[in-house]
C-alpha cells in the first residue's frame, strides 16, 4: 500500500492502473471505523484498485463546528486501510487541494436545501465541490458511500447525473453497534451518559418502522411517535425529525412512495444523525 499526499503523485500512480482495471474510490475524512470498513470492503471486492481518500474538508464545515476537534490519525487509518487491502491512501493537505481561494462551487439546488442543509448552511456546497474535485483527481470508475448520510448519498448521485461524471455510486447500508447506534466518528464525543441516551435514535427509527408495518402511514404519527422515543431521554435535544420523499426530499404527509425517515439530535456538544427508508414494498424490513 501506498501513501501519498499530492495530485500529481495520485495521477502518476493511477494512470496504469487506470487502464489494467476497475479503479474504486471510498472518499473519507478519516477517524476510520467499521462504517468507513463496509465501504472499503465492498470496494476490494468489486475493484482491481481501490483507492482510499483521507481529508477533513475545510469547506464543508460551518464556522462554529467542529473542524478543529475533528479527530485526526493518519497512522491508525493507514493501519487500518493496510489491513483492509488498500492500494492507495490519498491525504492531501489542505494546501494541496485548496491552494487559492476557492471561487468555483458546485451547489446542487432544492436536494440541499431541507434536513440537514437547511441546518447547515454551506456544508452540501462543500461536500459536493469536495468530491467532485476528488472524483477528477482520482477519476474513478465507481465511488462508495454510506447510508448513514443519506441526503449526502442522494446529492452525490444528482452531480453524477446531472454533470454526466463517468462514475458509478455505489451506496452501502449504515453499519450499527449492537445497541443500534449508527457508527460514526463523533460517537466518540459522548460520554457514558450520552453514549447510552444515544441509543434512542435507532429505537425512535425502530419505533417508527414497527408502526408503518402496522399500516400507519401518517408521517405526522409517525413522527410524534419518534418524538415521543426521543423526549424520554433529557439528555437528546432534538434538532430535527422529518419524513421526506426519498428521491426529491419533499415533504410527504402519507407515504405512498419510498420515503426517507431523518433525524437530527443533539447529545451535549455532539451531533448525531441516523435514518431508515420506510417502502411499501418492504414494510417490515429491520432499520
Ligand atoms: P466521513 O464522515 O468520513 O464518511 C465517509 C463515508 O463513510 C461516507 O460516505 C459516510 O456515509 C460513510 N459512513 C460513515 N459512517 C457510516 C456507517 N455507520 N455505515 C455506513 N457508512 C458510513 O462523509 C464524509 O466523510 C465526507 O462528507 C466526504 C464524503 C468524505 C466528503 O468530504
Amino acid at each position: 500500500m501506498e501513501i501519498v499526499e499530492t495530485i500529481n503523485e495520485v495521477r502518476e500512480r493511477l494512470a496504469r492502473a487506470r487502464v489494467q482495471g476497475r479503479v474504486g474510490l471510498v472518499p473519507t475524512m478519516g477517524a476510520l471505523h467499521a462504517g468507513h470498513a463496509s465501504l472499503i470492503e465492498a470496494a476490494r471486492r468489486a475493484c482491481d484498485t481501490v483507492v482510499v481518500s483521507i481529508f477533513v474538508n475545510p469547506t464543508q464545515f460551518g464556522p462554529n463546528e467542529d473542524f478543529d476537534r475533528y479527530p485526526r490519525d493518519l497512522r491508525a487509518d493507514a493501519d487500518i486501510c493496510e489491513r483492509l487491502g488498500v492500494d492507495l491512501v490519498f491525504a492531501p493537505s489542505t494546501r494541496e487541494m485548496y491552494p487559492r481561494v476557492n471561487r468555483t462551487w458546485v451547489e446542487v439546488e432544492k436536494l440541499s436545501e431541507p434536513l440537514c442543509g437547511a441546518r447547515r448552511p454551506g456544508h452540501f456546497r462543500g461536500v459536493a465541490t469536495v468530491c467532485t474535485k476528488l472524483f477528477n483527481i482520482v477519476q474513478p470508475d465507481v465511488a462508495y458511500f454510506g447510508q448513514k448520510d443519506a441526503q449526502q448519498a442522494i446529492i452525490i448521485r444528482r452531480i453524477v447525473a446531472d454533470l454526466n461524471l463517468p462514475l458509478e455510486i455505489i451506496v452501502c447500508p449504515i453499519v450499527r453497534e449492537p445497541d443500534g447506534l449508527a457508527i460514526s466518528s463523533r460517537n466518540r464525543y459522548l460520554d457514558a451518559a450520552q453514549r447510552r441516551e444515544a441509543t434512542r435514535l435507532y429505537q425512535a427509527l425502530s419505533a417508527a418502522r414497527r408502526r408503518f408495518a402496522d399500516g400507519v402511514r401518517q408521517t405526522e404519527a409517525l413522527i410524534a411517535t419518534m418524538r415521543e422515543v426521543l423526549s424520554q431521554s433529557p439528555a437528546l435535544r432534538v434538532e430535527y425529525v422529518e419524513i421526506v420523499d426519498a428521491e426529491t426530499l419533499e415533504p410527504v404527509a402519507s407515504i405512498e412512495r419510498p420515503a426517507l425517515v431523518a433525524l437530527a439530535v443533539h447529545a451535549g456538544s455532539t451531533r448525531l444523525i441516523d435514518n431508515t427508508i420506510l417502502d411499501l414494498n418492504d414494510p417490515t424490513a429491520s432499520v
